[in-house]
Formats: structure tokens, C-alpha cells, sequence
């Protein structure tokens, strides 16, 4: 049985979490690798929707063992109300059924404030973070100043690190940031202390259970959060987010070797989306961004923030499928494009007048950089309740076909609707190890 790893290719939003939870059926272990509360699923099930932020989504299917690895940042209270609007539909959050690696990054909250001050203060340079504090955390942990999920069992340590960093932040608060807001180390302590009580049972060395679950021949999924675009290293930096999202991070956040690796699946839209600042090649800003933006319903579902939307970017997928590694690409929304008379497919940029191959380094390039365009033949039928490639309209296929030919990846699937019975695998290589219809 193999370990597959599940990324998004663009820039975020893709519908990884429902094409996971596709995958978990016959998972022993659904590892969330990086991000924190910034990434929010939407997974359906006979019509019942359910968000999730921090928990892998496998915890939707009966048995299927949850896990965050060391790479997460973890904001507790955010865990916790997600934890109790999983109740709420009967799904318990068992130490049977999640766990966390005892490496993990706490966020706390003086990282959202120096998130939110941070942003308020780029005025016009904005990133348009989700200011839920993962930057501030992320550095933390690089520095060696995080307080980790394992600091918290110790008390007399955990006070030394909450008045040392409490100390810290209010300073830096105060002083660079001009901000008033200032944080009680008593408060953070008790807290603290709370989160204790409540996550003990929970902590487990995840690499270990990794390991084990390898050598047991177990069918493993690493889930990413974001997309490649936004990754800390290889993104449209500055406008990315302040984590690696690239599969390979897996093995690092995991704590596993690369040679573990079976597959790695690459989620992408049938179109391109982006939330927040930063350059976007294929941007539609006219009726057809708007159409897409309406049909796809194109808001995010931790900000609630209408997302950029344009076409399909061949050459930054094509960037996402090198950085890595991808096997096969699930196309997500297809069903969004119904109804366009013409598609375009971004298949080339010039910049300064010459084709160029690649995205360019500097954001400031980016910005500059114009998409050529493919046209191809829309299709008017409901797909949305195709099941196999062979039941699409042949325009649809073309469209498919074409992506994959451009782009020079093979598809492993599609879907043409937001529920689970939406979702039509084809990758063999994958359905011979899952067993999944
Ligand atoms: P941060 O991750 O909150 O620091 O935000 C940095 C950038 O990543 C912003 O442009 C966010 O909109 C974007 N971002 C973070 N998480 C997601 C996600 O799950 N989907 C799409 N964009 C995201």
C-alpha cells in the first residue's frame, strides 16, 4: 500500500480537502503536513456540508487515523471550536481517532495581533494574509522562541518561555509596531494550562507512527494545505504564505525519507483563483472573472474574501508539476466552465516583448508578465452528473485532453461537483493500490 501525497498547484483553494477525503476511504493514516487554520476544506457528503481547517479530513470517514505533523502551526482555541462543530454532527474526536505531533507550533495570540498590526501597516503593500497569526508563528519557530505542543507539560519550563516571549512580543509591539494592544503572561500561562489538560491525550510521535504504518504496508496520505504558488521558497514571494507547501516538505514535516514516497497528486482547478495580494498572470478582471468567481462560488471559506479569478495558467501549473513531482493532476470545478462558449487556456507568457518559459523571480516581474491565450470550445451541457471520463460532452474531454498535452502531465481525475459521489479517479496507478471504485 503506498504513501500518496495530496498538493494543491496553484495558488490555494484547489478542493484538496474533498479529493482527500475521496482518497481516505480505505486510509489507515490522513496526515495534514503544514499551514494552520489559514486553509480551510469544504468536504460534502450526501449534502451535508462540513468545514475543516486544521483536521485532515479523513476524520469524515469511519476509521481512518487523523494526524498533524511537526510542520503545522496549531492555534488551540481555533482547534477546539472545530473539534466541537465536529460533535455537533455526531463525528467524536477521539486520541484514537487524531493526534498531534508534539512538535507542533503553537500559535497564541499575540502572533494575530503582530499578523493583523503587520498588515494594517503595508497599507498599500498588503499581503492580505488571513491574520490568523501563522507568519508571526512560523518565525518563531525558525528562531527557536516557539512554544511547541510538548513545552506545554511542563510547567515550570512553560512559564520561563511564556514570560520570555510575552516580554518580547509586547515590546515589539509596542515599540516597532506602535500598537497598544499588550498581553498578560498570567493570562497566556493559565491558558496554557487549559490547552494542557485538554491536548495531552492527543500528543503522539507522528513520525514514529508514520514509520510504523510504512513497515505495516499501510495506505498513508499526506494532505497539503495552500498551493504551490504560495509556497514560503517557491511562491510569488513576498505574496505567499510562510510555510513550504511542496510535497516534499511532507517527508520533513512527517519525519519519514523521501524513497517512502509512491505517489504525489497534484489538485488543480479547471480554472485559476488567488485570495489576497500578489501577481496573477491570467487574471480575468472583466465579465467572465465575475462569471467564474459566481458559478464557482469564489469565496474563502476562512475569510469569507472574494477570490481573484481568471483562467487556467498552463505554465504555473506546469512549475507546481516540476516543484513536486506531480503523477497525475485531479482537475477540480470542471463544471464551473459549462456555459462558456470559448475557454482560454493560458499557455505562454511574454515579458519585455520575448516568450519566457518560466515565472519570473522577482514579484515585480510577475506583475509585468503578459499571458498568451489558447481558445478552445466550451460546452452548454450539465456535467454534473457525469461519473466516468466517457459520459462527458467530447468538448469537455478535449479541454481535459489539452490541458494534459500542454501542460505535460497525465490526468488522474476530475470533478464536476462539490459532493463526494462528484469525484471520477482515473488514475490506475492509484485505484490499483486504494481499491477505491
Ligand atoms: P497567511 O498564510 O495567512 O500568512 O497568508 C499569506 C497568503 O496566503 C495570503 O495571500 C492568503 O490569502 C494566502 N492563503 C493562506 N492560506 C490560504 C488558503 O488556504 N487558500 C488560499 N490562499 C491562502
Amino acid at each position: 500500500m503506498p504513501v500518496v501525497i495530496v498538493v494543491g498547484v496553484q495558488w490555494g483553494d484547489e478542493g484538496k480537502g474533498k479529493i482527500v477525503d475521496y482518497l481516505t476511504e480505505p486510509a489507515n493514516l490522513v496526515v495534514r503536513f503544514q499551514g494552520g487554520n489559514n486553509a480551510g476544506h469544504t468536504v460534502i457528503v450526501e449534502g451535508q456540508k462540513t468545514a475543516l481547517k486544521l483536521i485532515p479530513s479523513g476524520i469524515l470517514r469511519p476509521t481512518a487515523r487523523c494526524l498533524l505533523a511537526a510542520g503545522v502551526v496549531l492555534d488551540p482555541h481555533a482547534l477546539l471550536e472545530e473539534m466541537k462543530s465536529l460533535e455537533d454532527i455526531d463525528i467524536k474526536v477521539t486520541p484514537e481517532r487524531f493526534g498531534i505531533a508534539g512538535e507542533v507550533t503553537l500559535i497564541l495570540p499575540y502572533h494575530k495581533a503582530i499578523d493583523g498590526e503587520r498588515e494594517n501597516l503595508r497599507a498599500g503593500g498588503r499581503i492580505g494574509t488571513t491574520r490568523k497569526g501563522i507568519g508571526p508563528a512560523y518565525e518563531d519557530s525558525v528562531s527557536r522562541d516557539a512554544i511547541r505542543m510538548a513545552d506545554l507539560f511542563d510547567e515550570k519550563h512553560l512559564r520561563v518561555l511564556v514570560e520570555r516571549n510575552v516580554a518580547k512580543k509586547n515590546k515589539y509591539l509596542k515599540s516597532v509596531l506602535e500598537c497598544d494592544v499588550q498581553f498578560s503572561p498570567d493570562e497566556i500561562f493559565d491558558e496554557l494550562l487549559e490547552v494542557a489538560k485538554t491536548f495531552k491525550p492527543y500528543v503522539t510521535n507522528v513520525s514514529s507512527e508514520v514509520d510504523k504504518a510504512i513497515k505495516a504496508d499501510e495506505f498513508v496520505v499526506f494532505e497539503g494545505a495552500q498551493g504551490a504558488l504560495l509556497d514560503i521558497s517557491h511562491g510569488t514571494y513576498p505574496f505567499v504564505t510562510s510555510s513550504n507547501t511542496v510535497a516534499a516538505y511532507a517527508c520533513v514535516s512527517g519525519g519519514f525519507g523521501p524513497k517512502a514516497v509512491d505517489r504525489v497528486l497534484g489538485i488543480c482547478k479547471a480554472y485559476s483563483t488567488r485570495v489576497g495580494s500578489g501577481p496573477f498572470p491570467t487574471e480575468d478582471t472583466g465579465a467572465d472573472g465575475d462569471t467564474l468567481r459566481d458559478v464557482g462560488k469564489e469565496f474563502g471559506t476562512v475569510t469569507g474574501r472574494p477570490r481573484r479569478c481568471g483562467w487556467f495558467d498552463v505554465k504555473a501549473v506546469q512549475r507546481a508539476v516540476r516543484l513536486n513531482g506531480i503523477d497525475s493532476l485531479i482537475i477540480t470545478k470542471l463544471d464551473v466552465l459549462t456555459g462558456f462558449s470559448k475557454l482560454k487556456l493560458g499557455t505562454s507568457y511574454v515579458l519585455d516583448g520575448k516568450k519566457i518559459e518560466d515565472l519570473p523571480v522577482s514579484h515585480l516581474d510577475i506583475e509585468r508578465v503578459e499571458a498568451q491565450y489558447e481558445e478552445i470550445d466550451g460546452w452548454q451541457e450539465d456535467i454534473t452528473a457525469v461519473r466516468t471520463l466517457e459520459e462527458l460532452p467530447s468538448a469537455a474531454r478535449a479541454f481535459l485532453d489539452r490541458v494534459s498535452e500542454v501542460v505535460g502531465c497525465e490526468i488522474g481525475g476530475f470533478s464536476v461537483g462539490p459532493d463526494r459521489e462528484q469525484t471520477i479517479l482515473l488514475d490506475a496507478g492509484l485505484r490499483s493500490y486504494a481499491a477505491l471504485k
